[in-house]
Parts: structure tokens; sequence; C-alpha cells
């Protein structure tokens, strides 16, 4: 496996593949879902390079950039055994000096995560759009664990005509449901156990869905109502949203995002289910 860092050495690399690419941006940290999504991609491409970058920009003051979780050296003995390219660029490399071009997606972005964490999808499609830019792969994987992103980075890529597939793949869950993230690390043993709510949640939504239950808001109040059962979370939103749009829906016709964000102690969680 090769480790490239400067934008020189993935250039070079890069170009002297032959068939396809894929494209894996991550954070690090890695876990069974960012695993799920490179042997998705090895799966479908002749070459996999997985990017590792803890991106600044998509990171509010408020937020956890400081003390997000890294362990590179892990992550590079994760990787091993599945791809043959991992890029780590620096933030000198990915921002140097002066720079000032950033790449923002409109409407799409606007509510959810975009309206609680003002600023990060502005931070995460310049990111990308950078990714894509250096790597120019034929593909690039993404965990339909962040909805939101999936959503925003398909109408970047229609907007700025990039030539490269988007792939969604499935959230990976532990056994007890409770979506797999990063950030899960920083939760105590009994926070571990309250955060199951959010798979609890959702899961009681659906069955009212499948029951043949079409209104949007009675869906919501289930949700509400299976999160207030448990003391340690504290909501930020729950919606039932158009898939496509991500705007709020009264009456469910086509396909609908179930989608939450929730505090236990300190840590925000989000997860999200898709129906019909
Ligand atoms: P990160 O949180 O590291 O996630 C990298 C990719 O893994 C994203 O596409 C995310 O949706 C996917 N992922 C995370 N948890 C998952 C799970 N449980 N099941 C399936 N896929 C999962 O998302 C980012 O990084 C950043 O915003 C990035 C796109 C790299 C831009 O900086």
């Amino acid at each position: 496996m090769r480790s490239l860092s400067t934008l020189d050495e993935l250039r070079k690399t890069r170009f002297s593949l032959d068939g396809t690419v894929g494209l894996v941006p991550t954070m690090g940290f890695l876990h069974d879902g960012h695993l799920s999504l490179i042997r998705r991609a090895r799966d479908e491409c002749d070459h996999v390079i997985v990017s590792i970058f803890v991106n600044p920009t998509q990171f509010g003051p408020k937020e956890d950039l400081a003390k997000y979780p890294r362990d590179l050296e892990r992550d590079l003995r994760l990787i091993e055994p599945l791809t043959d390219l991992v890029w780590t660029p620096s933030a000198e490399i990915m921002y140097p000096t002066g720079y000032q071009t950033w790449v923002e997606v409109e409407a799409v972005a606007r509510p959810l995560e975009g309206a609680m964490r003002p600023g990060h999808f502005k931070g995460v499609t310049t990111v990308v759009a950078k990714l894509f830019n250096a790597v120019q792969p034929h593909k690039a994987y993404f965990g339909q664990k962040d909805a939101q992103q999936v959503a925003v980075i398909r109408q970047m890529v229609r907007d700025l005509n990039f030539p490269i597939e988007i792939v969604v793949c499935p959230t990976t869950r532990e056994p007890d449901g409770l979506a797999m993230s990063s950030r899960n690390v920083y939760l105590d043993a009994e926070q571990r156990q309250a955060a199951t709510v959010l798979f609890r949640s959702l899961s009681a939504a659906k069955e009212l869905f499948e029951a043949g239950e079409r209104d949007a808001e009675k869906l919501r109040g289930k949700m509400k109502e299976v999160l207030a059962s448990e003391p340690l979370t504290e909501p930020q939103y729950v919606s039932c949203a158009d898939y496509d749009t991500l705007e709020e829906l009264t009456e469910i016709k086509g396909k609908a995002l179930l989608s939450m964000a929730v505090f236990i102690g300190k840590t925000r969680l989000i997860d999200n289910f898709v129906l019909g």
C-alpha cells in the first residue's frame, strides 16, 4: 500500500493508474461503516484511493475539531488489506495561506444539518470538490448515514458537471442498531446504552409508515415520543422530509427521509431511515 501526502505524489500516482478509480473520502478514525464503503469501491473499481483528512472548514467554532478522534497508524492498518492507495493531505495543502475559494450549494444545504451547523456544508462541498479535482475518480463512495451530505454532494456534482458517479452505501450499524460513527467513542457506558434510542425511535416511525400512516406530523410525533422516553437524550431536530428536496412534509406521497440529531451529553449523534 502506498501512503501519499503531497499533491505531486498523488497526481503522479493517479495518472499512472490504468482502469477505473474509486475515491472514498473520510476524516479517518475508521470503523466498519467506512470499511464497507472501501469494500464496495474495491468490488466495483480497478483501483481505490481512500483519503483521510479532518477538514477544519466543516467544523463550527464551537464544534469538536480539536478533539475529533485521530489514529492514523490504526487507520492504515485497517485499510492495508483493502486498498492500494491512501492520500493524507495536510491542512497546508488543502488550504494554503491566502485561501479564498468556496463551493456552496444553496436550498438543499439549508434545512436540518445546514440549519443547525451554519457553514458546515460549505466546508464539506469545498473539500469534496478539491478531493474530486485532485483524484479525478470515476466513482466516489458516500454513506447513507449522512443523508443530507449525499443530497448536497449530488447537487454539487450535477451543478458543476463533475463526470463522477456518486455511489451511496447503506448505514452500517452495531448489533443493537446504533449507527457506527467515529463520534461514538465519546459516549460513556450509560450514554452508549441510551444512544440506541435513535434507532428505536426511527424504527417505531417506520412501523407506523408500514402500517399505512402517511401523516408526516404523526411520524415526527412518534419519533419525539420514543426519544422522550430516554432521559439522557436532548433532541435537536426530528424530521420527516421529502427525500430529494429535504423540505418538511405534511403528507407522505413519494420517497421520504426520517432523520434526527440528538445530543447525549455533549455528543451529537445523527441517524436516518429512508421510507418508500
Ligand atoms: P466521515 O465522517 O469520516 O465519513 C466518511 C464517509 O463514511 C461518509 O461518506 C460517511 O457517510 C460514511 N459513513 C460514516 N458512518 C457510516 C456508517 N455507519 N455506515 C455507512 N457509512 C458511514 O463524512 C465525512 O467524513 C466528511 O464530511 C467528508 C465527506 C470526508 C468530507 O470531509
